[in-house]
């Protein structure tokens, strides 16, 4: 029976190592205290900083385990290295999380953009910016109103839409000169495309693909899409404006070119990929990629799949994917489908004022016996939590996460609103209408 370590402390990791704990033994490394209560730490002992190269100690800590199938979580390890770092010490060592050169996908907007285009898969058209003054020449060839992203990894805050031309320009004075991301970096500006969004999720073995779920997640902070942008507040699965055909039609015309892309450009992936989706006019562009699973998406889809996620897993690190046969829909040789079978629905429950402040240490009480006393589909998953000697309290923005699977989206989603009701956790705050639109 296999065993798993997770990289990682927030609501997402929190997911997966909750699920496979269910019947497996699971490590933590990064973890919180959530984490570690449910999941053995491999970290006692050393420093983790997920955004820098592993430390030989730190890295030795981690194969302490080493049968355990090694799971990324957030992006930052994976852009720094450490895939590439722990296969020099341990080549047999199984992991789900590509390589630093393959996290270009998201670590790097124009590197995914090139290879974008170099294997036709659509996308917005964009150009890459080093100085205002490229902004300036660009700019004419672009409507508002205007996208701008930071190239590299931006905690989220990278992308931003203006309608007016100079506020354009000054938050790409921000990326270029360094005042607003830390170091100087370029900036791209991306054709503007209008359409539902939507996320697909795979599960890449090296050779072969698993689409696990699609997601939509809703990023800004108050009901009917108002307010700042945030981490996500919610999220449903599976997305049900989605027919057959369009299932068909997003395999062939962006699914399908992503991994023959892979193929031909020599890149070897195995781990999760997200592939953010817009519909437009002229069919499905890819907004962006991500080399990890979304948050608070991940708390919706793998409650759905469910005990399946194991044996996913375990195979997928093995380059096995292939070998799974239980319940799945086999497109192609290389992709196949976890048929959508359930739905869920996951609510985000904020500290007062997230994003712009997170008060920490505020209490959550009762939330020890709540869990204890779920119904069938019910889930909470912590994310920004911390275990004080009076119990738990807040420790960042997104504080909790509460789900529920059902047959249909307005039964998850009565589920999940009744459950948060019986928390009565005064100290958050959450979106009324997450799902409301779904039926
Ligand atoms: N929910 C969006 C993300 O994970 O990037």
């Amino acid at each position: 029976m296999p065993a798993f370590s997770i990289i990682g402390k927030g609501g997402r990791e929190y997911a997966l190592a909750s699920i496979l704990a269910r019947a497996h033994k699971v490590y933590s490394f990064g973890g919180s205290d959530a984490i570690r209560e449910i999941a053995e730490p491999l970290d006692r002992d050393v420093a983790v900083d997920l955004e820098k190269p592993l430390s030989d100690e730190a890295r030795d800590a981690l194969l302490a385990k080493p049968d355990a199938v090694i799971v990324f979580g957030p992006e930052q390890p994976m852009a720094a290295g450490w895939v590439d770092q722990i296969r020099m010490k341990a080549p047999d060592a199984r992991m789900l999380g590509p390589n630093q050169f393959a996290a270009q996908l998201e670590s790097s907007k124009w590197w995914a953009k090139e290879f974008m285009r170099r294997n036709a898969i659509p996308t917005g058209a964009a150009e890459r910016i080093k100085t205002v003054e490229d902004f300036d020449r660009f700019t004419l060839q672009f409507e508002p109103p205007y996208v701008i992203k930071a190239d590299g990894l931006a905690a989220g805050k990278g992308v931003a839409i203006f309608k007016d031309v100079g506020d354009a320009r000054a938050f790409v004075d921000g990326i270029v000169s360094g005042d607003s991301f830390g170091l100087p970096q370029t900036a791209l500006i991306e054709e503007f495309m209008a359409g539902p969004e939507l996320s697909v999720f795979l599960l890449l073995d090296g050779s072969c693909a698993m689409q696990i779920g699609t997601a939509r997640d809703y990023k800004r902070a108050y009901d009917n899409d108002e307010g700042p942008n945030t981490g996500g507040m919610g999220s449903f699965t599976p997305v049900p404006d989605i027919s057959d055909d369009d299932q068909r039609e997003i395999y062939e015309t962006v699914l399908r070119p992503i991994l023959d892309g892979l193929n031909k450009d020599g890149i070897f992936y195995r781990g999760f990929l997200y592939v953010g989706l817009i519909r437009t006019a002229q069919g499905f562009r890819v907004l962006e990629f991500n080399v990890r699973l979304g948050d608070p998406e991940t708390q919706a889809v793998l409650p759905v799949l469910g005990d399946r996620l194991p044996a996913l897993l375990e195979l997928a690190a093995t380059g096995a994917l292939n070998q799974y046969s239980e319940d799945v829909d086999r497109v192609a040789d290389a992709f196949m489908r976890i048929p959508t079978g359930s739905a869920a629905v996951c609510v985000v429950m904020a500290s007062e004022g997230y994003p712009s402040a997170s008060p920490s240490g505020l209490p959550l009480t009762g939330l020890d016996e709540a869990s204890r006393q779920l119904a069938p589909g019910q889930y909470i998953f912590h994310a920004g939590t911390r275990r004080s000697p009076e119990g738990w309290v807040t420790n960042g923005g997104r504080v909790l996460n509460v789900a529920s699977v059902a047959d249909s989206i307005s039964s998850a989603r009565a589920k999940t609103y009744e459950l948060i009701s019986q928390l009565a956790l005064p100290n958050l705050r959450y979106r009324t209408d997450i799902a409301r639109q779904e039926g």
